[in-house]
């Protein structure tokens, strides 16, 4: 899976041409010889968002925990490590929780202009109420992609100003290893030397522990990944016999990455009328629908290293392998 995650509408309107370009994705996905796949991204309409955010409460799930307590304790470290003034920008807004520690670390000493880039206009509206009593902050989002946001972040800011981009949450390991560099290569071109960026790694840890976190107890990322293909029956027209879908997650050693896959367990003859498109789905036959890469903190300074960037540092939670890792654009 070669996609950016989480850059989806997570409203149920669904305009024209996000309609179109899905519709063409799930073609593509499908319709391919060999291993069928569908882009993570999808996995985010409004259902799946909410089941996202039941995830991040689960036991199993430890990696929002983990970002959530590195930036509670680390947040005045990281931001020692600026100097200059800085406007942050933040890909993907998310709840807001994580980001208030940066916030309030950087804004006792100056003011601060955040800016929050998803193409997500509820998570944005969320993300400014969570944050919107803060002083010394003021907060403008950017309904966009995450790097066409930035451009027009960047564009913004001021003579001597630099910027912080946050990009928290592991988002990164939803891509596959060369479009992770490919995506830090892109951010780091819009960025000036002295600008930093704060990314978020989810780290190597036992494969039992890996693969509770991504098949809990209670079904509920079963539920977040099978409603990809729910999605699809409701806006394509689809008739994909849900009861004989399986949740299945693999971790592959040799990629250290947590795979997620739907198991179809009969033969099925799928047709999405409104993309006049069908096909057939073997008994056994899955359909890859994410990939979560793992890191050793070694790996994380060269990979901004042949992106551009310098490590200044990496804060790492105590509880559940994570890293903070604060580059420079060099
Ligand atoms: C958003 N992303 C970092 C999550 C992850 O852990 O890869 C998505 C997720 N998929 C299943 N559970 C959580």
């Amino acid at each position: 899976m070669a996609t950016a995650p989480r850059m989806a509408p997570s409203t149920s309107t669904v305009t024209n041409q996000a309609l179109a370009e899905f519709s063409s994705d799930v073609i593509v996905g499908l319709g391919q010889p060999g291993q069928k796949e569908l882009p993570s991204k999808y996995l985010y309409d409004e259902v799946g968002s909410a089941l996202f955010d039941v995830i991040c409460l689960l036991p199993e799930y430890g990696l929002s925990r983990a970002g959530m307590r590195s930036l509670k304790r680390y947040a005045p470290d990281i931001i020692d490590c600026l100097n200059g003034p800085f406007v942050v920008a933040e890909l993907g807004s998310g709840s807001g929780q994580k980001t208030r520690f940066l916030l309030e670390a950087l804004s006792r000493r100056q003011r601060v202009n955040y800016y929050p880039i998803d193409i997500s206009g509820s998570a944005l509206h969320r993300c400014q109420q969570e944050l919107s009593e803060m002083d010394r902050v003021s907060i403008v989002g950017f309904e966009r992609a995450y790097l066409d946001g930035l451009q027009e972040v960047a564009a913004r800011r001021r003579e001597g100003e630099y910027l912080l981009v946050l990009f928290l949450g592991s988002t990164i390991g939803n891509f596959d290893r060369p479009a992770g560099d490919q995506f830090l290569r892109e951010v780091r071109k819009i960025l000036v030397p002295g600008d930093a960026l704060l990314l978020a790694t989810d780290l190597e840890k036992p494969i039992p522990q890996l693969l509770a976190a991504y098949d809990d107890a209670a079904g509920v990322t079963a539920a977040f990944n099978k409603n990809l293909l729910a999605r699809i029956n409701r806006e394509l027209d689809g008739n994909f016999d849900l009861s004989h879908i399986q949740h299945i997650v693999r971790y592959d050693e040799a990629e250290r990455r947590v795979e997620m896959h739907l198991r179809s367990t009969k033969w099925q003859r799928v047709t999405l009328r409104r993309a006049r498109f069908s096909f057939l789905l073997r008994d056994g036959e899955t359909i890859w629908t994410e990939s979560s890469h793992k890191y050793n903190p070694q790996e994380v300074p060269q990979m901004g290293e042949r992106t551009g960037y310098r490590c200044a540092g990496q804060w790492f939670d105590t509880e559940w392998p994570f890293a903070q890792n604060l580059f420079f654009a060099v």
